[in-house]
């Protein structure tokens, strides 16, 4: 796979201040425009309960530009809880437009980003694993249409492509049946989605589903593995 150099993107500054990117094949924002931040730390870090998870495993659909992990290594960190977080991605943007999103983090979490973004390939053929004192991250570089997801892993869903309209493929069922898979009993699920079809089909797989009030827009789904 090739880096993204030529594609030029957008940049747009949320409601909440925090950046983020449009992408230029999708036509769609990496983050919500009511807050990138706020998406991360409101709907998947919280509404999935990792924010008080001692030992959170978040498996990502999307690691995009990375602002869902920032969120997830500054709570741990202040917790002082190991974080393993594991991320899927088919089209990683390049280090630079990756260093040019920048959210509020403390010196302990910027030093483990820095250390990613020195990490963070040119050609994308083998997975990034970065692993500390803090926890672990793994980024596969590939289409999660034929990942292989652990069994039983995780104790948090991120599913968090783009919108089922422009980007359906991750949205299917045989995605969301592998999804449930990997999760551990009594894990959660978010994502910003509450189209009547994404919602069925994580109750077709085996997920109890719930539309919550969103911050922003109405409403978010949260899922949980029974
Ligand atoms: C909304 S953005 C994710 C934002 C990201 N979670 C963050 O915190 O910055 C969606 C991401 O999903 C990725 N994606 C879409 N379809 C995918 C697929 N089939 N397999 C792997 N990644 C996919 C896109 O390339 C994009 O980077």
């Amino acid at each position: 796979m090739e880096p993204d150099r030529p594609l030029s993107y957008r940049a747009l500054r949320t409601e909440d201040g925090s950046p983020t990117l449009v992408h230029p094949l999708f036509g769609e924002a990496y983050s919500s425009c009511h807050g990138a931040w706020m998406q991360a730390n409101e709907l998947y870090l919280k509404l999935t309960q990792t924010h008080q998870h001692p030992a959170p495993r978040v498996l990502e659909i999307g690691f995009g530009l990375g602002v869902n992990f920032r969120a997830a290594l500054e709570n741990c960190l202040q917790r002082g809880v190991f974080l393993e977080f594991l991320s899927y991605e088919f089209l990683p943007v390049s280090r630079e437009v990756l260093a040019s999103v920048e959210v509020p983090l403390s010196t302990q979490a910027r030093r483990v980003w820095e250390e990613l973004l020195t990490n963070w390939p040119t050609s994308f053929e083998a997975p990034l694993v970065l692993q500390g004192a803090w926890g672990r991250l793994g980024v596969c570089f590939e289409d999660v249409l034929g990942a292989k997801f652990p069994a039983r892993w995780a104790s948090a869903v991120y599913l968090d492509p783009f919108s089922p309209e422009v980007n359906p493929e991750p949205w299917q069922l045989p995605v969301l049946q592998q999804l449930f898979t990997a999760m551990q009993p009594g894990g959660y699920l978010a994502t910003y989605s509450v189209a009547g079809q994404i919602r069925r089909s994580l109750q077709a797989v085996g997920f109890c589903v719930d539309k919550v009030p969103g911050v922003g827009k109405r409403a978010w789904t949260k899922a949980r593995r029974p």
